[in-house]
């Protein structure tokens, strides 16, 4: 597994590819590419719920919440089902300058809070969160989900 700064480095690539893509027009490698975003921003969502957040209580020290970081991912959730939505009434066809500004101007909506998001889990207080002790189930998972267990 990628380490988290890198997975959000890779996630924004994606998402700059895809923007690439619907700006010179090229919808079905802009479908595809939002497609491989969300679907790759799940897996990082469902990583950090599972083995991430689990430990938030374990850190001293006043921090947010592991509900805090539930909820922003609750809401880029549904920005990012609003974008797909978009794009799949867009359709295949050639888009026109007016729905291409429409769209980049939604989905900045989209990509400013993802942005705000990762910037955040990059402070030392949540990196701290992989290094924290991990409850005992969560530890176990991830150590299988490596290959370090034995
Ligand atoms: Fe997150
Ligand atoms: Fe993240």
């Amino acid at each position: 597994m990628l380490g988290l700064e890198r997975q959000h480095r890779v996630l924004e690539e994606l998402l700059a590819r895809h923007q690439v893509a619907l700006i010179e027009r090229r919808s079905a490698d802009a479908t595809r590419l939002f497609g491989e975003y969300a679907a790759g921003l799940t897996r990082h969502i469902e990583f950090e719920e599972r083995h991430l957040l689990p430990r938030c209580d374990l850190l001293e020290g006043p921090r947010w919440s592991d509900t805090v970081y539930r909820a922003e991912h609750r809401r880029i959730e549904g920005l990012m089902l609003g974008t797909a939505e978009r794009l799949r009434r867009a359709g295949p066809a050639q888009i026109s300058s007016l729905m291409l500004i429409a769209l980049l101007d939604a989905e900045r909506t989209f990509k400013h809070p993802v942005e705000h998001h990762h910037t955040r889990e990059e402070q030392p207080s949540f990196a701290e969160l992989r290094h924290a002790r991990a409850p005992i189930g969560a530890a176990r998972a991830e150590r299988t989900a490596s290959g370090t267990d034995s």
